[in-house]
């Protein structure tokens, strides 16, 4: 066996609550529970899924209290894994996976839009439940103590079909989460919806029509505006039915271009499309309105090509020298109106209008004729961006934390942690031979004694492949020392996102 990166893309059992060692020393103010998603086992009888993000689901939970830390981790029991555990057939549409169901099989799959409900992408935390999520409608509920899988979820207010992106804005100021739509058929775009807290219905704000909708994965969320960025890595009614798999179905056509759509959150009115050379995203860093230069700046973690998608293969991920994706972290200017008047209600959420009663705005919007220019704050290669998302998203902020790569292009998977000074594009780093960190998340230090934005914590989790094994990784965010690690006693798959819940208090999201 190599100890090298390929830990981390093998199959792995569950493993029952057990106390780690804690080397060095946790914040004694660190006290909550981290919970992760991402896929954990690649196998379903003698097939192997045919890319990263179509793994089974592996729940990572860990509980730091007492300057101690307890970790599990579960299989989430999706109707997908049940199926595949039982009779070892892959039976629905994943992501970049051909099911094992034949040519009957396929017109029943696109007849019925049995979606995969194999919810590995991240977890949220929703009116006092927490769910995994993936983008197909279909959530699962599940128990941040044990662990165990508990009821099916699915909005019934008719907002999407094939679904939502799996990252979500959440609001605090005005207590209302967003998503990301994506139709296709009929009346194909994008809508962009929102629900008040503690409605099971979600207001379709604005629809975006276009005739070939891309892959989209996040959006960006401000005080004003949501922000969608469309890159050309775009799919049609004929692909989708004639091609193998979702992913299959979509072709890279840079002459589109890379658009950047604003929606205006309280009227619906979409403002743009801005044009830019072609780049592809999965994840937005932050986006804020620069009311001295009147612009919407949007901070993105940029890829040249859909090779940021279809380099996740597992045949490639799994070889000894992968060819891996290297982004970089982007700034776009976009011009927009001034401000009239203050948008942001303050305080309480209590005019936030009731779910399920607008009716969205179609965009007739036109290309606005500025092609805006992108900044490099920070060359990478960088993935997995995240910042201080309770206190700064949507607002002026000055750090961005990752995962990236030491050399570029990447000779490694992900082999260090990354701080992004935005305003100076001074970086600092963090890294161990032979170790692969995963998403860094920000943990503030207690309001009362925090000084600073970059004052807190962050957890990451690594795969120690040299000592093959996976440690929870907690460094100081002002300077990337490490403060204290716990190490597992065994390799975990590399995860996708994750969600730190402090102990007391209502639970608040660390990221989108
Ligand atoms: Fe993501």
């Amino acid at each position: 066996m190599t100890a090298d990166h390929r830990l981390g893309f093998r199959d792995a059992e569950a493993c029952p609550p057990t106390e780690l060692s804690v080397e060095g020393e946790l914040p004694e103010w660190l006290s909550g529970v981290l919970l992760r998603n991402g896929p954990g086992k690649f196998s379903a009888g003698d097939r192997t899924v045919n890319h990263w993000f179509d793994g089974f689901a592996l729940l990572r939970r860990f509980a730091i209290r007492d300057g101690g830390v307890e970790f599990a981790s579960r299989f989430l029991r999706s109707d997908a894994y049940e199926r595949a555990r039982a009779t070892g057939d892959l039976r629905y549409a994943e992501f970049g996976t051909r099911p094992d169901d034949g040519l009957l099989g396929r017109a029943r799959r696109l007849l019925s839009g049995e979606l995969t409900d194999n919810a590995s992408i991240t977890v949220t935390h929703r009116d006092g439940e927490f769910v995994a999520v993936t983008e197909p409608p279909r959530a699962w509920a599940f128990d941040p103590g044990s662990l165990r899988t508990l009821d099916p979820r699915r909005f019934d207010d008719g907002v999407d079909a094939t679904g939502s992106t799996a990252h979500r804005h959440y609001d605090p100021r005005r207590g209302e989460t967003w998503g990301l739509a994506t139709r296709q058929g009929r009346n194909s775009g994008y809508v962009l919806h929102r629900r008040a807290d503690g409605s099971d219905r979600r207001e379709p704000v604005a629809a975006i029509d276009v005739d070939r909708p891309a892959y989209i994965h996040s959006f960006a969320l401000t005080d004003r505006y949501a922000v969608v960025t469309e890159p050309p890595f775009v799919t049609s009614p004929r692909r989708l039915v004639t091609a193998d798999t979702f992913l299959d179905a979509h072709e890279w056509e840079p002459e589109q271009g890379t658009r950047f759509f604003l929606c205006d959150r309280e009227s619906g009115e979409i403002v743009g499309p801005y044009r830019a050379e072609p780049f592809f995203v999965f994840h937005h860093a932050n986006a804020f309105e620069d009311r001295g230069e009147g612009d919407l700046v949007v901070d993105l973690i940029a890829f040249d090509d859909a090779g940021a998608v279809t380099k996740f293969s597992i045949p490639n991920l799994r070889s000894a020298s992968p060819d891996l994706p290297a982004g970089e972290l982007r700034r776009y200017r976009l011009p927009v109106a001034p401000l009239e008047a203050d948008v942001v209600p303050s305080g309480d959420a209590t005019d936030v209008p009731s779910a399920g009663s607008a009716t969205p705005i179609r965009a007739t919007a036109s290309e606005t004729p500025v092609e805006p220019t992108p900044t490099t704050l920070h060359e990478g290669p960088m993935a997995f961006p995240t910042i201080d998302y309770a206190e700064h998203n949507g607002r002026e902020y000055r750090y961005v934390y990752g995962a990236g790569n030491q050399r570029h292009p990447p000779e490694e998977f992900l082999n260090r942690l990354v701080k992004v000074d935005v305003e100076t594009g001074r970086t600092r780093t963090w890294s161990e031979p032979d170790v692969h960190p995963g998403e860094p998340l920000f943990v503030p230090a207690p309001a009362e004694r925090r000084d600073g934005e970059d004052d807190g914590v962050l957890l990451s989790v690594a795969l120690d492949a040299a000592a093959e094994r996976s440690a929870l990784l907690v460094l100081d965010a002002a300077d990337l020392s490490e403060r204290a690690r716990a190490p597992l006693d065994r390799p975990l798959p590399f995860g996708f996102h994750g969600q730190f819940y402090r102990d007391g208090g209502r639970p608040i999201q660390s990221m989108a």
